[in-house]
């Protein structure tokens, strides 16, 4: 038997597999699951690579308001080939990728070699990207470049002024501040992570700032505007303080959570600066949004991410990279693959 039989015999494949212990905690382990475990969805995929977010980082940790109920498999990312189509959409060997929806979140993930999902989930390789490629930009890059369009549809463009990017290192931050650059914008990275600034530079940030020059400001009324557009991945405090430092007809694309899900600010920003906060949700995004972000994506210059902003790892390293996902310590990518 070689090791892609004994990964993905007919019955069973490999996966990371997170349970719920009797006293209310959770451990996770890689071994086999049966295919039965899989919901009865069209698509069935072979995954070669998913990727680390920190969403992901929540449903293996047991948090039950991305993930209701375990024993689960996360993985909010896969790309792959099709093996069996029910619809007849898909032919056999078709390379795909399949990220948010409900993926990872309650229904069977990326972090298993097998998923079955909606044919509506599924998008065919946008040419120009592999499954490995895609998966160095996966919901991270996707949710960026979503977060990019929102921006251009409020009419903010790089002769307008700078555009801050929070949350820099992270994976939504850093290809935030990368896709911004290549499109021209003059990029602040606001980080809490300084010794990181090289690595920003490297990705295009013109200037590199601690967050906490963001943050630590009057709780008051307007500030001294500092940028036309943001794209803000960290919400709570960051947020408001985010908001009332953007210039004039400015807009502020929001996607994160990590300092908690309340906004408290103030209106003048909106009445007196005209200021705009625009929402991203890249798991619900439709069909046709889907296609112009993935293709967008694939016709970035992808030679230009340097070597170090992606690592590859296997199912066994995953939970220590996941500790690190909610500790704040990762930076760049992590793609996860089954391969290793
Ligand atoms: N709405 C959507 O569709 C969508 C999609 C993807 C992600 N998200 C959300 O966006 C956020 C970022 O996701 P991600 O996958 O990019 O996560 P990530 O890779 O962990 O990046 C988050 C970054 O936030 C900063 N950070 C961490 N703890 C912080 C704290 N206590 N105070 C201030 N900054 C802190 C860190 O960057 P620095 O050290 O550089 O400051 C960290 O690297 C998460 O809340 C995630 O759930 C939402």
């Amino acid at each position: 038997m070689d090791q892609k039989d004994f990964e993905m015999s007919k019955d069973t494949f490999r996966a990371f597999y997170v349970e719920e212990q009797e006293d209310g905690t959770f451990r996770s382990e890689v071994k086999q699951v049966s295919v039965d475990f899989l919901p009865d969805h069209e698509v069935l995929i072979e995954v070669d690579f998913s990727s680390l977010n920190y969403k992901d980082g929540l449903s293996a940790s047991g948090n039950k308001g991305v993930t209701k109920s375990y024993p689960h498999i996360p993985g909010i990312d896969a790309a792959g080939t099709v093996l069996e189509d029910k619809s007849g959409f898909f032919k056999e060997g078709d390379s795909v990728i399949v990220t948010g929806q409900d993926l990872g979140s309650n229904t069977s993930g990326g972090y298993g070699r097998l998923i079955r999902v909606p044919k509506d989930w599924v998008i065919s390789m946008p040419e120009g990207l592999d499954p490995a490629l895609a998966m160095r930009y996966g919901t991270a890059g996707f949710t960026a470049m979503y977060g990019v369009k929102r921006l251009q549809r409020e009419l903010i463009s790089p002769e307008n002024g700078k555009v801050l990017v929070t949350g820099a290192t992270g994976g939504v931050g850093s290809l935030g501040v990368f896709f911004l650059s290549e499109m021209g914008y003059e990029v602040i990275a606001a980080t809490g992570k300084m010794n990181k600034a090289d690595f920003l530079k490297s990705i295009g940030a013109s200037e590199v700032i601690h967050r906490d020059e963001v943050s630590q400001v009057d709780p008051n009324f307007l500030l001294s505007r500092k940028w036309h557009g943001a794209i803000e991945t960290v919400g709570g405090g960051m947020l408001d303080a985010v908001i009332r430092q953007t210039d004039h007809d400015g807009a502020v694309a929001c996607c994160g959570n990590i300092l908690g899900h309340k906004l408290e600010s103030n209106i003048y920003p909106f009445i007196l600066r005209g200021v705009s906060l625009l929402g991203i949700d890249s798991a619900i995004c439709k069909m046709p949004m889907r296609l112009q972000i993935w293709d967008a994506i694939a016709a970035m210059d992808h030679s230009k991410l340097p070597e170090n902003f992606t690592r590859t790892v296997g199912l066994e390293a995953l939970s220590g990279e996941v500790q690190a996902i909610l500790q704040g310590k990762q930076w760049g990518r992590v793609v996860v693959s089954h391969k290793k």
